[in-house]
């Protein structure tokens, strides 16, 4: 075992009522003590993680001796983020040894074992297959597939055992909402809803800027906490007299261009510039070789691309990495950097929803294919009564690239870590 860094001790503010009630609901004497499961959701930042790995330590060492227990994120890295560093804190903070095998991925307190998993496709409950465990966590589990979920309960088969689970809403007919919310009765569920106002240590002003960010579907899921459908137009914040702007020269700084690269679909190239802080689409390129009735090579799309950023010096090709033979070629030509984009839809959209309601984003009214697709995006509403978020996959082209600009390259920058993804626990 490597040698544990040095570790701040967590700074804890005043917990609020509904953090008390999830940090002593097991205890003896309490109305709750005999919940198998508790669930808390609602808004992000309202201090469901933070409660719930303080009353899940606590819990499990005052009633274990020498079990296994399971910690669960979304992937690992949202793991240690969201649970793993809060908790070596807090920890701290208790005054509690405890041993982190960062290779392994496993934390020993006292003689309990801790082991982390992260819960990321189908497959992921394979390796919870054949562990026996006194109690879970799990940390945003709305984003967890139902098998990992129904697996994990399972392992936890020791008598006295519990499984405690947090997340933020998503559609109605999710899993978590349909199978467990809705039948807390009959499977002896604690649930337990949070918003902002139940995380103290929030002042109002983070409190408003969190509000800001957000709107339509997103607002009512992230910061009213409901679980609600994700329906019809996708950005709705997205507003021509906000957003759009007149083509003309500005001194941009930097450029990227963002690729969505298709052979039978629509490839759309967007120049991005930055200008004053935000970020323009310059000029947008979009062809559609079944539209024109001829299909263009990855040579012909190359030239192009070099036609159409002209003489700009571009810092990168964001680019999505399933276009393989074109990354390929970009590459074997020298002249343009690639960056493979981060590929999250969901993840995507919300980030783009987020930079067009923070004003992060403009348009160069020349871009017309861009705001035929934005008049045009919407969810697709049988995949969302299967409680899967996804937006019908046509006329998507210039809304790929819009998302592979914004989750690649601005959520990543410096300015933006501040209000990054932690924020929804990803
Ligand atoms: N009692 C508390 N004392 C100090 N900080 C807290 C407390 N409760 C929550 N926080 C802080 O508030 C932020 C949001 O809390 P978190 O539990 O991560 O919210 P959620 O899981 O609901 O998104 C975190 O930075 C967390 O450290
Ligand atoms: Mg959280």
């Amino acid at each position: 075992m490597r040698k544990k860094k040095k570790i701040k001790g967590f700074r804890f503010q005043p917990f609020s009522l509904k953090q008390k009630k999830l940090l002593f609901f097991w205890e003896k004497g309490s109305p709750f003590d005999d919940r198998d499961i508790v669930i808390a959701d609602g808004a992000i930042r309202s201090g469901k993680t933070i409660a719930m790995i303080c009353s899940f330590i606590r819990w499990s060492l005052k009633h274990f001796n020498g079990e296994n227990f399971i910690l669960a994120g979304k992937t690992i890295g949202a793991l240690k983020k969201n649970v793993i560093g809060p908790m070596q804190q807090i920890l701290t903070a208790w005054n509690l040894k405890y041993e982190y095998n960062r290779s392994e991925n496993f934390i020993v307190i006292g003689d309990n074992t801790y082991y982390m998993y992260d819960a990321n496709t189908e497959a992921s409950q394979d390796k919870l297959q054949g562990l026996t465990a006194a109690g879970a966590l799990g940390d945003e589990v709305a984003l967890f597939p139902q098998n990992f979920v129904d697996q994990m309960i399972g392992r936890c088969s020791v008598e006295g055992a519990k499984i405690f689970l947090n997340c933020n809403p998503g559609s109605p007919y999710h899993f978590i909402k349909t199978e467990f919310i809705d039948k807390f009765k009959e499977k002896n569920i604690l649930y337990m809803h949070f918003d902002m106002d139940d995380n103290l240590s929030l002042s109002q002003r983070v409190k408003e800027r969190f509000k800001r960010m957000f709107s339509g579907v997103f607002f009512k899921r992230y910061i009213l906490g409901l679980w609600v459908q994700a329906e019809g137009i996708i950005y709705d914040m997205f507003d021509e007299i906000k957003h759009k702007v007149q083509t003309m020269q500005r001194a941009y700084k930097e450029f990227y261009v963002s690729c969505d690269y298709g052979t039978q679909n629509a490839t759309v190239f967007l120049l991005w510039g930055n200008y004053l802080g935000k970020w323009y689409l310059v000029d947008e390129y979009y062809y559609s070789g079944r539209d024109k009735g001829k299909q263009k090579t990855d040579n012909e799309y190359y030239d192009d691309l070099v036609k159409f950023v002209g003489n700009r010096r571009i810092k990168a090709i964001v680019i999505d990495p399933s276009a393989a033979s074109f990354i390929a070629l970009i590459r074997q030509k020298g002249k343009f950097t690639i960056k493979k984009a981060k590929n999250d839809v969901l993840e995507g959209i919300r980030n783009v929803a987020s930079a067009l309601n923070d004003m992060l984003l403009q348009f160069n009214d020349c871009c017309v294919s861009t705001f035929k697709e934005f008049f045009s995006y919407v969810w697709d509403e049988k995949a969302v009564q299967r409680g899967e978020d996804k937006p019908v996959k046509v006329m998507d082209h210039a809304m790929d690239a819009i998302r592979y600009f914004v989750n690649t390259i601005l959520f990543s920058s410096n300015k933006l870590k501040s209000m990054d993804k932690s924020l929804l626990g990803l």
